[in-house]
C-alpha cells in the first residue's frame, strides 16, 4: 500500500481548527482509496515562538525537506512583529524549498456564491499561477536615516531569466492540459520596466507552444477584467506580488477566502499545500471558520501525490455538499467548523459504499 509522508503545520489563529477538519477528510480518502499517510505534526507558529523563541529550527527544516508534501493551516499573529513568523515559516519554505509555482485555482462551484451579477459557474473557472520565489518578496530592502523625517526605504524587485522562464513554461504546460488552451501573461511592464524580462520570455517560450492561445493584460486592467469578464481567463501567469493580490480578488469571485486553496510546488519535489486565507486571529477557536479552503488544499495535495481519484472525490463531494446547501456556506459563521469535515468525510465514505 502506498504511504505518503506528510508534514503538518497547523500554525496560527484558525489554522489548527481548519487543519483538523482537513485531516479528517484526508483520513476518509485514505480509507476509501486504499493508501496510507504518515503524518508528522510540527508546532511552528506564533504560540510556539512565544513559548520557546524558536521559529523553524534547521533540524526540523531538514526533516520537512524529506517529506512528500507539507500541509499548512495558516500563519500570522499580531502579537509578534509583522512578517517575523510569515518569513520564518511560510516564506522560508517557499524560498528554501524552491517552490517556484504558486498554483491558485479560481473555480465557482455554485453561482449563489458569486458576488458578480449574472455570472454562471462556467464563467469563473481559471487557474492563476503566481511566481513564488522572486520579485519584491526576495529583493533586498533597507532603510537609511531610520526614524528621521528624511528616512529612505528601498525594496528591490528581482526577476531572473531562469526564474521567469520556468514558471511561464509551467503555465504553458498547464494550459495545454485544459480544454481552452489559453495562457494570459499579467504584468505591469509599462511601468515596472524590469518586467520587460517577462514580456520577452513569454514571447520566446510561446514559440514552443503554437497550440496555446496567448493573451496579455496589465495587472490593473486584469483586476478590472476579472470582475467584469472573468470568463476571459483560463490560465494566467504573473509575478509574485501581483499574484498575491489578484488571487485574493479571485477568491472573492469564487465565494470568498473560505473556499480558496493553493499549492506551492516544485514539480517533482516536496511541495506545500495551504488555504489562501490568513490566520484570522479574531475568529480563532470559535468554531466559526470555514475549513472548506483547507479541505480543497487537501484535494490539491492528493492530486500532487498521484491520488487523482481521491482528489477528484474530495472536490466533487465538496461541490455537491455546497450546491445542495448541506454545507450551509463558506463565510464565517455559516456552518460550525467541526461539522464540515465530518460531513465531507461521511459523503466520501457513503459514495464509496454505494459504489460497491
Ligand atoms: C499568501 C499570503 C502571504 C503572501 C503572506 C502571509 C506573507 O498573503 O500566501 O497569499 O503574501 O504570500
Ligand atoms: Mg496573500
Amino acid at each position: 500500500m502506498t504511504e505518503h509522508d506528510i508534514a503538518v503545520i497547523a500554525g496560527d489563529g484558525i489554522g489548527p481548527e481548519v487543519t483538523r477538519e482537513a485531516m479528517k477528510v484526508l483520513d476518509a480518502t485514505a480509507e476509501v482509496f486504499g493508501f496510507r499517510t504518515r503524518r508528522t505534526v510540527y508546532p511552528f507558529g506564533t504560540d510556539h515562538y512565544l513559548a520557546t523563541k524558536e521559529i523553524f529550527p534547521d533540524a526540523a527544516f531538514s526533516e520537512v525537506k524529506q517529506k512528500h508534501a507539507i500541509f499548512l493551516g495558516a500563519i500570522g499573529d499580531p502579537r509578534v512583529p509583522v512578517g517575523l513568523i510569515e518569513y520564518g515559516v511560510i516564506a522560508r519554505m517557499r524560498f528554501d524549498l524552491d517552490l517556484y509555482v504558486n498554483l491558485r485555482p479560481v473555480k465557482l462551484y455554485d453561482e449563489a456564491f458569486c458576488p458578480l451579477k449574472d455570472k454562471k459557474c462556467a464563467d469563473v473557472d481559471m487557474v492563476i499561477i503566481r511566481e513564488n520565489t522572486e520579485d519584491a518578496y526576495t529583493g533586498s530592502h533597507g532603510f537609511t536615516h531610520k526614524g528621521h523625517a528624511n528616512e529612505v526605504a528601498v525594496q528591490t524587485m528581482v526577476y531572473t531569466r531562469g526564474g521567469v522562464e520556468r514558471v511561464i513554461r509551467y503555465g504553458f504546460d498547464l494550459a495545454r492540459t485544459r480544454p481552452r488552451k489559453q495562457l494570459t501573461l499579467i504584468d505591469k511592464a509599462n511601468a515596472v520596466r524590469a518586467q520587460d524580462l517577462w514580456t520577452r520570455t513569454f514571447a520566446d517560450v510561446a514559440k514552443e507552444y503554437p497550440d496555446i492561445k496567448t493573451d496579455h493584460a496589465y495587472i490593473d486592467a486584469a483586476c478590472m477584467w476579472m470582475v467584469k469578464n472573468p470568463e476571459w481567463f483560463d490560465v494566467a501567469v504573473t509575478t509574485n506580488l501581483f499574484g498575491d493580490i489578484i488571487t485574493d480578488l479571485g477568491a472573492m469571485i469564487q465565494g470568498g477566502m473560505g473556499i480558496a486553496a493553493s499549492g506551492n510546488l516544485h514539480p517533482g519535489s516536496v511541495s506545500l499545500f495551504e488555504p489562501i486565507h490568513g490566520s484570522a486571529p479574531k475568529h480563532a477557536g470559535k468554531n466559526v471558520s470555514s475549513p472548506v479552503a483547507a479541505v480543497m488544499a487537501v484535494s490539491m495535495m492528493l492530486d500532487y501525490l498521484g491520488e487523482k481519484q481521491a482528489s477528484v472525490a474530495v472536490e466533487s463531494c465538496v461541490a455537491d455538499l455546497l450546491r445542495s446547501k448541506r454545507i450551509k456556506g463558506v463565510h464565517t459563521g455559516a456552518h460550525p467548523t467541526n461539522e464540515v469535515g465530518d460531513l465531507i468525510s461521511a459523503e466520501i465514505r457513503a459514495r464509496a459504499s454505494a459504489a460497491v
